[in-house]
Parts: structure tokens; C-alpha cells; sequence
């Protein structure tokens, strides 16, 4: 199905490489397609290691220059990025919502979100401030600058095709870091549309290259990266094998690295909670997406004593979900990205099912829709030997699970090797404060499920990863200190 956009030019099917876009070669393309149907939208090139050294090749030439460049002027750059943006927001909404299935209400709204972090990187990058230390001995001065680390490679996901490749550039651009990008492959057009605008905005030639290519021919793209050593950071948002492995063959090059990998989020509703904001809480936190968010609450602990009021509530919010594609405006919950993640949710749910969950409300495919669509399902007395407790389900599922103390509920929330995101709803302070603490997670929402903002540290612990972004510490992630001491001053 064709989409017109009022600006064309948005439409871009080519790697750009040292400011020049380059189309696929016969016969070398990746189809995207539109998850509501699985029809095609474009052709974009599924690119090997000669796009990848290409890449690099550029981001490196260019590298000296751009961090030379005034920090006032890669501002000047970001926020005119961040204008035009905002100027073009409904043709990206409407892009990001044809690749990648969400409604267009959450397309649109993702493009405002992607430009909160330009804008708020195009502030940060002037106040990279280094110290002036006090020397320990006569006849010295001492300081710590900040420096851009070099050329980074950002490796981008599916599920925020906007604001997650913003989130890991504007940053870089604003650092004085050169980067080479490879979206993720069900959805390149939102992000070679955005490059395409920050090279309208003045990021100069070599500064940001990009090169699309498929799930099998990822890996020839990535360790021409993890081996090249002018590569000197990693930036990945995606799963936890792949963060590990990343991890582990960038310690030949001792790459700096940000990894923003799986999550298995506990949201947990105590006795003394506002039960009708817990259930506002989870609609938000949980179906943001469908489903589809690394800090999607993953298991749900409600205590006996509030269990029939919250799930009955939550029953009814979740029964009149609107389901449907994107192109229908009234839709609340769109297609999965794939096949694989409809068949993994169906998984989960007949895993649970077999084990004694009852199902309150959904529980299958919606095949009149179309094969990627799931219905958003409640599921009840969930316990921790089932697949949907451990893995992250990362669909519109939400499994309730009963507790009766404190103590217990952090146990099994900290549970997991995961630590992305946590939430709880309690309006007792001295709980709040102790629950806080005891939760091992890099993110904790507090009677809240909206949990995202550009001034905010996003990132985990343990196996979900390292490294922030977004606020004061995205930025430090794409800067290394160096001291100088200048002796023989007296
Ligand atoms: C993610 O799912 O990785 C990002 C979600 C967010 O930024 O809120």
C-alpha cells in the first residue's frame, strides 16, 4: 500500500555514506513491510561489510573537524534537527506507525518524544564542563577536560524506531562523536528519514552515515565494527544475548558501551494503593506500544487483600481496548512487529494456561485483523514456574500474581537477572522509601507508569545492561576525561 507523504523527500530508501545516499544494488534489497498486513512498503539495501568499513571510513575522515567544531554550533545544528522534526511530526507519526505497527496516535506521539532528546542534547552539549583541580603541590595546575570519544556506532531497535535512534545520536552529535547507524531491519525508514533531515539541518558530510540490512546480514555489518579500533564506542538497545556478545567482542578493542538490554519489570500493587490509579498506572506502562517497550511491566503482584477490586478494574479497562491497524485512527492496540513475536506471546499464554492461570479477558490471535494481531489479555494466578514470570513476554499480556507480605513481594520481584525497570503503587512514605531501596532496578516508578522523559537517566542493572541515557548522564556515556598537568609555574 502506498503512503504518500507531504514531504517526499522523507521517503528515503538508501545508506547514506559521507553525505551521499546510496540505493541498493540489484538484486541485494531487504523488503520492509507493513506489520498490519504484510505488505511491502520499500526496498532498502541489505548492506555487508563493504557498506560497514564505507561507514566508518566516512565517520572517521570526519571526525577531527566535528569535534573541533565550536560546542555552540553542534547545538545550533541539533536544535535546527529538532525543528525540523517537530516541523515534519505527522509524516514521521505516519511512518514510524506504517513500519512498525503502532497507532498513529503513538506514532505522532513517539516523533515528540524522539525530538525531546535532540533538543535536550543540543542544550547539553555547551555545558560539557570539565574541573579545575586544586594541586596537591606548589607549581602546578591541573585540570580534566572532556572529550569526544571518537566515532560510535549505534545499533538501533524495532520499537521506537524514532526516539531510540535520537536518543543515541543526538547525544554523539552533540559530544563532538562521528557515528555510523544500523537501524534495526523491520523498520530503516524512520530512521533514514531523520537522517535525511539532520543532513537538511547542517550536520556535515561523514558526520552521520547510516546502512540498512537484513536480520541474517547484521552480523557482517556489526563485527566489521566490533573489529575496526577507530570504532571506540558501542551503543546497542536490543536483547541481552546480543548486548553479552557485543560485550565480549568489543574487548579486543576496548570499546566504551552502552547497553540497554532486556527487562522483566515488576509492577506491584500494596494493600494501601489507590487502586483505580494502579490500574491507570499498568494501562499506561503496560500497553504503551502493545506490549512492545523494554520497560513494560512483565509481572504484576497484587496483594490479597486489594486482588478482586484491581483485576476486575483492570478487566474491564483492558476488554475495551481498541485493537486494529494503524490506518484506523480509533486504534489503541496495533499488529505485533512479526510472526516470532505472536507466536512467543501465544507461547506464554498456553504455557500459563497449562500450568493453572485462568485467562479474564483475551487469550488468542485475532485472525480477522490480520496474522500479527494478539488480543490484550489478562491472565490470573500466575506463579513463578511459568514461561510468562521469567522471559520478557513483550506483547499486550498482562499476568496477575497474588502476595500476602512486603518482605515476600521484593523477593520475587528482584527475582530475575533483569534490573531495567520496576513499579509499585503504595501511599504509605515509609514504604515507599524502604521499597525503593530494596528494589534492584535502574529505573523505579513510583504511584507512576509513565516513567519516560529526555531530563531522565534510562538505562539498568545486571542483565539489563549498562550505561544511561537521556540527562546530564547520556551525555557523559560519549565522553572521556583527560587530565592535564601543567608543571613549572612558579
Ligand atoms: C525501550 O523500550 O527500549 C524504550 C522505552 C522508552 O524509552 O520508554
Amino acid at each position: 500500500m502506498h503512503l504518500t507523504l507531504s514531504k517526499p523527500g522523507l521517503m528515503r530508501t538508501g545508506n547514506f555514506i559521507a553525505g551521499q545516499w546510496h540505493e541498493a544494488a540489484e538484486g541485494t534489497a531487504l523488503v520492509v513491510t507493513n506489520p498490519a498486513n504484510n505488505e511491502p512498503i520499500a526496498r532498502v539495501p541489505d548492506s555487508g561489510a563493504a557498506a560497514a568499513r564505507a561507514a566508518v571510513d566516512a565517520a572517521h575522515a570526519a571526525f577531527p573537524a566535528w569535534k573541533k567544531t565550536p560546542a555552540k554550533v553542534r547545538a545550533q545544528c541539533l536544535k535546527r534537527w529538532n525543528d525540523l522534526v517537530l516541523s515534519h511530526q505527522e509524516d514521521l507519526g505516519r511512518l514510524i506507525s506504517r513500519e512498525q505497527g503502532k497507532p498513529l496516535a503513538e506514532g505522532i506521539g513517539e516523533v515528540a518524544y524522539a525530538a525531546s532528546y535532540i533538543e535536550w542534547f543540543a542544550e547539553e552539549a555547551t555545558r560539557a564542563n570539565g574541573d579545575i583541580i586544586p594541586a596537591p603541590v606548589p607549581g602546578r595546575r591541573m585540570f580534566a577536560l572532556r572529550e569526544p570519544v571518537g566515532v560510535v556506532a549505534a545499533v538501533t531497535p524495532w520499537n521506537f524506531p524514532a526516539a531510540m535512534i535520537a536518543r543515541k545520536i543526538a547525544p554523539a552529535l552533540a559530544a563532538g562523536c562521528t557515528v555510523v547507524c544500523k537501524p534495526a531491519e523491520d523498520t530503516p525508514l524512520t530512521s533514514l528519514a531523520l537522517v535525511a533531515l539532520a543532513a537538511e539541518a547542517g550536520v556535515p558530510p561523514g558526520v552521520l552515515n547510516i546502512v540498512t540490512a537484513s536480520r541474517e546480514r547484521t552480523p557482517e555489518v556489526v563485527d566489521v565494527w566490533l573489529a575496526d579500533a577507530r570504532v571506540r564506542k558501542i551503543t546497542f538497545t536490543g536483547s541481552t544475548p546480543v548486548g553479552k556478545h557485543l560485550a565480549r567482542r568489543s574487548a579486543d578493542t576496548l570499546k566504551k558501551l552502552s547497553l540497554e538490554l532486556g527487562g522483566n519489570a515488576p509492577f506491584i500493587v500494596f494493600e494501601d494503593a489507590d487502586i483505580k490509579a494502579a490500574v491507570d498506572g499498568l494501562m499506561a506502562a503496560k500497553f504503551r506500544n502493545g506490549g512492545q517497550t523494554c520497560v513494560c511491566p512483565n509481572r504484576v503482584f497484587v496483594h490479597d487483600a486489594v486482588y478482586a477490586s484491581f483485576s476486575d478494574l483492570l478487566v474491564r479497562r483492558v476488554a475495551e481496548l481498541r485493537v486494529g491497524p494503524a490506518s484506523d485512527e480509533a486504534s489503541q492496540i496495533g499488529p505485533m512487529i512479526n510472526a516470532r513475536a505472536v507466536e512467543k506471546i501465544e507461547r506464554h499464554v498456553q504455557d500459563a494456561v497449562s500450568r493453572g492461570a485462568g485467562v479474564l479477558t483475551g487469550g488468542k490471535r485475532l485472525p480477522a485483523l490480520g496474522d500479527n494481531y494478539y488480543a490484550p489479555t489478562v491472565l490470573a494466578d500466575v506463579d513463578a514456574t511459568m514461561a510468562c514470570a521469567s522471559e520478557e513476554t513483550f506483547g499486550p499480556v498482562a499476568p496477575l500474581t497474588r502476595f500476602g507480605d512486603e518482605a515476600e513481594v521484593i523477593a520475587q520481584a528482584n527475582d530475575t537477572p533483569f534490573g531495567l525497570a520496576a513499579y509499585f503503587y503504595s501511599r504509605d512514605v515509609r514504604r515507599i522509601w524502604r521499597v525503593a531501596d530494596a528494589l534492584e532496578s535502574g529505573i523505579v516508578g513510583i504511584n507512576e507508569g509513565a516513567i519516560s522523559a529526555e531530563a531522565a537517566p534510562f538505562g539498568g542493572v545486571k542483565d539489563s545492561g549498562y550505561g544511561r541515557e537521556g540527562s546530564a548522564h547520556g551525555l557523559d556515556d560519549y565522553l572521556h576525561t583527560k587530565y592535564l598537568c601543567q608543571g613549572q609555574l612558579d
